[in-house]
């Protein structure tokens, strides 16, 4: 499990406010929300919210949802497609990196403590700024390389076999949940690519039609951005798509390997 450290600016210093739940509420949950606002004086704090589970949807973005709209309409975070395919709601509930929309409200006991991606950079509230994360996965090309033309002139063809080697690979959703899970990348996120882009940068690598695996290696063989994993197994743990980055890092550290020997 991802162990739990706070983001990059965050003391809490201050008691937060508290929303009560509406008077009359039978089943009453309470949940412990991380707030950031780079205008606000108040920062950073946890605040209160409480809400009834008989008036609100099951998994926790339903109730950030419920919150934002009838508690508090600064409450921020990011969500899209609310299906476990975007990304975009990735956080740290109960002390694990994982989807709000696809984590139910009643798998957490107790109080449902929600706080950014770890060891971020908060933009607010529950967003953290992925500018960096981003541009590491910018760095390895995640697109199709060739030099030669398509055999047929048209399509690049796969054998069901060969595009099978893609599974595990291409559902992730650039969530972070792996990669804001690995202390390496904690440390080293700098110049260590972490879980997430290594697992793109090895679907491409992966790839049968893809023909710039030298030069892929090349970039991948550094100390730093591909060699900082010590396969602590906290990404294959916490991956909301139930993937295996570290399965997909070994796989690269064997491709170079093979090169050398
Ligand atoms: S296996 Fe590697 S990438 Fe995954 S958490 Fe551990 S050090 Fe990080
Ligand atoms: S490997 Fe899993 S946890 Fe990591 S970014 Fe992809 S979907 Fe998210
Ligand atoms: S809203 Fe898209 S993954 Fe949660």
């Amino acid at each position: 499990m991802a162990t739990f450290t706070l983001p990059k600016n965050s003391v809490i210093k201050k008691e937060g406010r508290v929303h009560k739940a509406p008077a009359g509420a039978k089943r009453v949950k309470a949940f412990k929300i991380y707030r950031y606002d780079p205008d606000s004086g108040e920062n950073p704090r946890y605040d209160r919210f409480e809400l009834d589970l008989d008036d609100c949807g099951p998994m926790v973005l339903d109730a950030l949802i419920k919150l934002k709209a009838e508690a508090d309409p600064s409450l921020t975070f990011r969500r899209s497609c609310r299906e476990g395919i975007c990304g975009s709601c990735s956080m740290n509930i109960d002390g694990t990196n994982t989807l709000a929309c696809t984590k139910a409200i009643e798998d957490v006991k107790g109080e449902v403590k929600i706080t950014p991606l770890p060891h971020m950079d908060v933009i607010k509230d529950l967003v953290p700024d992925f500018t960096h994360f981003y541009a590491q996965y910018a760095s390895i090309k995640p697109w199709l390389q060739t030099v030669t033309p398509p055999p047929s002139g048209k399509e690049r063809l796969q054998s069901p076999e060969d595009r099978a080697k893609l599974d595990g690979l291409y559902e992730c959703i650039l969530c972070a949940c792996c990669s804001t899970s690995c202390p390496s990348y904690w440390w080293n996120s700098d110049k260590f690519l972490g879980p997430a882009i290594l697992l793109q940068a090895y679907r491409w690598l992966a790839d049968s039609r893809d023909e710039m695996t030298g030069e892929r290696l090349d970039s991948l063989e550094d100390p730093f951005r591909l060699y900082r994993c010590h396969t602590i197994m906290n990404c294959a743990n916490t991956c909301p798509k139930g993937l295996n980055p570290a399965k997909a890092i070994a796989e690269t550290k064997k491709m170079v390997a093979e090169r050398i020997v």
